[in-house]
């Protein structure tokens, strides 16, 4: 019998009416419709996932780059079709975007596979985005080739320049220390974000961004030019022709993502000093694609790879400063010893092949170092265990203060976000000495916001204290900066050891040891065991289906049917 070829093109994924003659009766009539004819149908499909929305303020310029992905899906021979999909602001989602990332990554897989299309371009950037996007075209089997918003061009406030969101952060912390009064901290607001955008220091977006061109499944340099610049749309219209190309490929992301692509993004992630929010994503990504990753990967990989990126908040320059010298490809050739060069991206070249053509950081710039002269020490993220975070807690070191790193301290506990504010109270008696314990923040109690680096108490911050020791079920933002303890596994909402801890127990923090231990005999912590009880569960909709499903963060907090 001869072989029945699978159907390409808008016959894809038909609709089941009982008729595959009827079904693609029907949409045909329905496309005539839309404008689209005979010859149009002909081409291969190119869906274009669109994650504009005004609630997403970063990809504000996010139409124009879907017109120039279009134009270039046209000029190689393709239909384009936008869809979109859910789209998730950082800053105007509550109780945190995080919560919504498997959301969007389900949805988006299922718009994938349940659309007629032969590759897919997807288009994120803010956040959770791009990572939801990567686990669904991790688990679909669709062609697929990322693209991002691009980051925001550095602000400028009296003649200093500055960006969101670690000066967002920093001069936050000033207004609370009582350093800028109310009148400059809205000058400073005005002036953070100036144009269209993701967040241009070294946060989850640019982090994301660039390992997702690591792993090879964005176009080389496609990760850091500028939303607002030319070369961003110039990069729209070649990811849109070589989306065309993966069509007749067939290339598949979960083909990109090898054992050996992890292995190269996790050194791009350490050479970054890149966000703890990576870590998380890069696990539920790992699961999606079938690769064995570990939280113990990421420690090892730190301890190997110094830090060459100078952006904040581990070093001092912005997005463009990091673009303009050359950008991820450079810094794949800075680290060209220690990668491999046989993986195959979007691109259809070997890294090595890749690099050959790309110069190695020059000396007349700083933001891109080499092995030979890196910027900081190896090291820049630690993986603690220990009996207060059996499963693992990560610290970002790089961003952490060194007289720190080993602290013993009395606990002084917040249940969750909305108790942080407590902090300031002066009847709690809070000294530079005490570690902050911030629980109730874990995937399952409320999706892991971006709550683990609390403020510090206004008292402290007025007197010059700028780091105290914190500890926390929760994320915090890739942005931001602090000796912090975070995704701490088991979290507080099932049992773990961080539901135990009481006011005044001490806790020790010792990141060389990579440890952090609840210094609580165990007879006392089997009697609070014993007495603790579950906090109620949310019972309908997407919280109750999130709560009773996700795993823990150093599982990737996916959820546990998707992987
Ligand atoms: Fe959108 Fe930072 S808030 S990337």
């Amino acid at each position: 019998m001869p072989k029945l070829e699978s159907p390409t093109g808008i016959d894809r994924n038909l609709t089941h009416y009982a008729d595959p003659g009827f079904s693609r009766y029907l949409r045909r009539a329905f496309l005539a419709s839309a404008g689209y004819d005979e010859a149009d149908l002909e081409r291969p499909v190119v869906g274009i996932a669109d994650t504009s929305s005004d609630y997403t303020t970063c990809h504000r310029a996010m139409p124009q780059l879907v017109e120039a992905v279009k134009r270039g899906v046209l000029e190689a021979g393709g239909l384009p079709l936008v869809f979109p999909t859910l789209s998730l602001g950082e800053i105007l989602l509550s109780p945190t975007a995080m919560l919504y990332r498997n959301l969007m990554a389900m949805a988006t897989e299922e718009m994938i596979t349940a659309q007629p299309m032969d590759a897919v371009v997807l288009l994120g950037g803010c956040d959770k985005t791009l990572p939801a996007q990567l686990m669904a075209s991790a688990s679909a089997s669709v062609p697929a080739i990322h693209l991002v918003a691009g980051p925001m061009l550095a602000g400028d406030w009296r003649g200093e320049r500055l960006g969101a969101c670690t000066d967002c952060r920093r001069y936050w912390a000033q207004h609370r220390a009582g350093a800028l009064d109310a009148e400059e901290i809205a000058a400073v607001e005005q002036n953070l974000c100036p144009t269209a955008g993701t967040c241009m220091v070294m946060g989850t977006a640019s982090t994301m961004a660039c390992v997702t061109e690591a792993l090879g499944l964005m176009l080389p340099g496609a990760a850091t030019p500028p939303a607002v610049s030319g070369q961003r749309l110039r990069l729209g219209v070649a990811t849109g022709r070589r989306a065309v190309a993966l069509a007749a490929d067939g290339r598949s992301a979960r083909d990109i993502l090898t054992p050996a692509a992890f292995a190269n993004a996790l050194k791009v992630l350490a050479a970054l000093s890149g966000s703890t929010n990576a870590v998380v994503h890069l696990l539920a990504i790992a699961r999606r694609a079938g690769v064995d990753l570990s939280l113990d990967d990421f420690h090892t990989t730190a301890q190997q790879v110094p830090l060459l990126v100078d952006c904040k908040p581990a070093g001092t320059g912005y997005m463009e400063d990091f673009d303009k010298a050359g950008g991820v490809p450079v810094l794949l050739k800075a680290l060209e010893p220690m990668l491999d060069l046989d993986t195959i991206g979007v691109s259809g070249q070997t890294l090595g092949a890749l690099l050959q053509d790309v110069a190695a950081p020059g000396d007349w710039q700083t933001a891109i170092r080499t092995l030979d002269a890196p910027l900081g020490p190896a090291s820049s993220l630690v993986v603690l265990k220990g009996s207060l975070a059996p499963d693992g807690a990560v610290l970002k070191k790089a961003t952490s203060s060194p007289h720190l790193h080993k602290h013993r301290g009395p606990a002084i506990v917040f249940e969750g976000p909305d108790d942080a504010a407590r902090v300031d109270d002066p009847a709690l008696g809070i000294t530079p000495e005490h570690v902050l314990v911030l629980r109730g923040a874990g995937p399952v109690a409320l999706g892991m916001p971006e709550a683990g680096s609390m403020p510090l108490p206004k008292h402290l911050a007025a007197q010059g204290v700028t780091d105290m020791v914190r500890i926390s079920d929760g994320r915090m933002s890739g942005t931001a900066y602090g000796t912090v303890a975070l995704h701490v596994a088991p979290e507080a909402t099932v049992g773990g050891p961080l539901a135990l801890v009481r006011d005044g127990d001490l806790i020790e923090l010792d990141v060389e040891a990579g440890r952090l231990d609840l210094l609580v005999p165990e007879e006392t912590l089997a009697h609070r065991r014993a007495e603790w009880v579950a906090p109620a569960a949310p019972a309908r909709g997407w919280r109750q289906l999130y709560a009773e499903r996700v795993l823990q963060a150093n599982l990737g907090a996916d959820l546990d049917f998707m992987p």
